[in-house]
């Protein structure tokens, strides 16, 4: 079964052809993140403006990289929720289209499920029943998975997601957007423990992670000797490069940290999980990627997709969609199609 998977919920655009699941034909992403970086952060007008050059383009590559044609696909899925609302449109305007003229069976697909399914993909098939780590720009969340397209949240933030923080601390470094990146790459040169920044204490399996921006906030004012009422962006321009090093390797070290910690309590609560698979753009972190795969390959089976399927891309949706058809999923009506910018994965 071929289907085209296509993305286009925040700022990629992406579009990819992938056989029953796993076997990628074609897989190709425009990411907006020059436009983007130029002002901190995704302006959600400019974002849905770039899909919509964008988007026809990328899906006619998509075809053409796996020498088919539209009338060769066996379904299109396309990400509907969550995501920013004009960047939603376009891509799923464009599926709608595509599926209603030719005829192909249409599938409306989560995004998160999507970053799971992303761990499907180069021939892995990670054992049930599984704890996904879903770890990206808007979300963190713990899903206890029985089976193929069963979702059961059991750990949440409670205000900001991991990628958001990356992104405001790199923002406080004056390091450029997006902010995981560039923390990974500045952290290479700093020392993990000179800062000691605190684990928020939140009960159970859910985050906190607006505490943690705050204190890194705190520490750089303290560590610069400035008043707490000096605004964010202005400490940049008195940090030097070892400072921000230092800041960024701490902070680093102390996400892995909290990420081990509830990890380690929903392996406890949920005994017969076998694998655990992270997903979303923040488990392309390298220190993240060696840290828990050393904390927990004695006990489970531990998978992170390739870093290109870590972050936005058609593939994962092709591949979640695959697998929902498979546990009996029916087509949807592409002439009813709505999208949500938020939702939860069910
Ligand atoms: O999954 P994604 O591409 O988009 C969303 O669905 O949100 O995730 C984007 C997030 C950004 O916050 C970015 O800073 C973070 O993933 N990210 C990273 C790394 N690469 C991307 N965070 C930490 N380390 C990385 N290497
Ligand atoms: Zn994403």
């Amino acid at each position: 079964m071929k289907i085209l998977g296509i993305e286009s919920s925040c700022d990629e655009t992406a579009a990819a052809i992938v056989e029953n699941g796993s076997r990628i034909l074609s897989n190709v992403v425009v990411s907006q993140i020059d436009i983007h970086s130029a002002y901190g952060g995704v302006i959600p007008e400019i974002a849905a403006r770039s899909h919509i050059e964008a988007i026809m383009p990328v899906i006619n590559q998509s075809l053409s990289d796996a020498r088919l044609t539209v009338t060769d696909l066996d379904a299109i899925a396309v990400t509907h929720t969550p995501g920013l609302v004009g960047s939603l449109l376009v891509g799923t305007l464009a599926a709608r289209t595509i599926a209603i003229l030719n005829n192909i069976p249409f599938y409306p697909t989560h995004h998160l499920k999507s970053h799971i399914y992303a761990n499907w993909l180069s021939g892995n098939e990670p054992e049930f029943p599984l704890l996904a780590m879903v770890i990206s720009g808007g979300h963190t969340q713990i899903i206890y998975m029985e089976r193929h397209d069963d979702f059961h949240i059991i750990g949440t933030t409670r205000d900001d997601a991991i990628g958001e923080v990356f992104d405001k601390v790199a923002k406080i470094l004056g390091l450029p957007y997006p902010g995981g990146p560039s923390i990974a790459r500045a952290a290479l040169n700093g020392n993990p423990n000179k800062y000691q920044l605190p684990i928020p204490q939140v009960d159970g399996l859910d985050f906190s992670f607006s505490g943690l921006k705050t204190a890194v906030l705190r520490a750089v004012q303290k560590d610069l000797g400035l008043p707490i009422t000096t605004p964010s962006h202005e400490l940049k321009a008195h940090l030097n490069a070892q400072q921000i090093a230092d800041f960024a390797a701490s902070f680093q070290a102390t996400v892995v940290k909290i990420t081990t910690l509830k990890l380690k309590a929903a392996a406890r609560q949920y005994p017969a999980a076998k694998s655990i698979v992270f997903a979303g753009g923040v488990s392309a972190n390298q220190l993240l990627r060696e840290k828990l795969t050393q904390s927990f390959h004695h006990t489970h089976q531990v998978f992170f997709p390739e870093p290109k399927f870590s972050t936005d891309n058609g593939a994962m949706v092709a591949s979640a969609a695959y697998y929902s058809i498979e546990s009996g999923e029916k087509a949807s009506d592409p002439y009813s199609l709505d999208i949500s910018p938020r939702s939860i994965i069910s």
